[in-house]
């Protein structure tokens, strides 16, 4: 496979030009970083975990008619995916009250929240992501209404659908973060779901011991993430061991 010419770093990927115009190679690091890089660290097998993870959920929600970025995956850390124009807006999902709500609105981690809330955040590492509203978003053309209202739809179709698919293994999806881009295909503009889904933006309790299995065990260094990734990832039925003795971290045996 040709991989081109680097063209995004971020925190935990790196995007190259695909071998044909119009894709690109999304490559998963073993990076992690937590409140806006001020906390960082290598996590040895992290992004083959979350390539394999977000390919699954990506399929799945593919299958179930959420239009994605995702094209296949290449090998363990890679995947092929269309190049499309990132709306700058990250779109939070909340079903329980965990994180930033917590701390905002002064509630209890863990409260049922009365309905599952959709917010936005302006993508802007120098300011920590700020929360903004739908008006910020149209005023300063980061997206149009319409646009707007696809995402939410799409997002709350995607928070049904992952929180059945996490509860039939045991796993509360307490809140996840994605991205959406825009893809052009035959002369129409499409809101396609991008960037990935894995647990380094959910969070994600065990249902019988509340066992956190995201990255908030990086955030409160409670240690154990790679072990609860790779339990997620061994609960949603992928099969992802380690090669004995060589060091590298988890390798795929199995893929469909
Ligand atoms: P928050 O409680 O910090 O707003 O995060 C809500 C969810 O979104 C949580 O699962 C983590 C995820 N998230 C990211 O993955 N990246 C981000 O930049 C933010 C703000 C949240
Ligand atoms: N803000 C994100 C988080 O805490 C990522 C980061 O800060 O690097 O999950």
């Amino acid at each position: 496979m040709s991989r081109g010419r680097r063209v995004y770093e971020g925190k935990a990927k790196i995007l190259y030009e695909g071998p044909e115009p119009g894709t690109l190679v999304q490559h998963f690091k073993d990076d992690a970083t937590a409140f806006n890089k001020k906390k960082q660290d290598r996590i040895e097998g992290k992004g083959v975990l979350n390539n394999r993870i977000s390919e699954y959920l990506f399929q799945k929600l593919g299958e179930m008619g959420v239009p994605t970025h995702f094209v296949k995956r290449l090998n363990m850390r890679e995947q092929l995916i269309r190049a499309v124009e990132i709306i700058p807006v990250e779109v939070v999902v909340r079903n329980v009250a965990a994180g930033a709500i917590v701390k905002r609105l002064g509630l209890d981690e863990g409260t049922q929240l009365p309905r599952s809330i959709v917010e936005f955040n302006y993508k802007s590492d120098e300011l920590d992501d700020p929360i903004v509203s739908e008006e910020h978003i149209t005023a300063f053309g980061w997206a149009n209404p319409q646009e707007i209202d696809e995402m939410i739809a799409l997002s709350l179709r995607i928070n049904d659908f992952l929180s059945g698919l996490f509860l039939g293994v045991g796993i509360r999806l307490v809140d996840f973060k994605i991205e959406f881009g825009r893809l052009i295909e035959n002369d129409m503009m499409r809101i396609v779901l991008a960037d990935e889904i894995s647990p380094d933006c959910c969070r994600l309790w065990d249902i019988e011991t509340q066992d956190k299995m995201d990255k908030d065990r990086f955030r409160e260094d409670l240690g154990g993430l790679i072990e609860a990734y790779r339990e997620v990832a061994r609960r949603l039925g992928l099969f992802i061991e380690n090669r004995p003795g060589d060091g590298a971290g988890p390798v795929l045996v199995s893929s469909k």
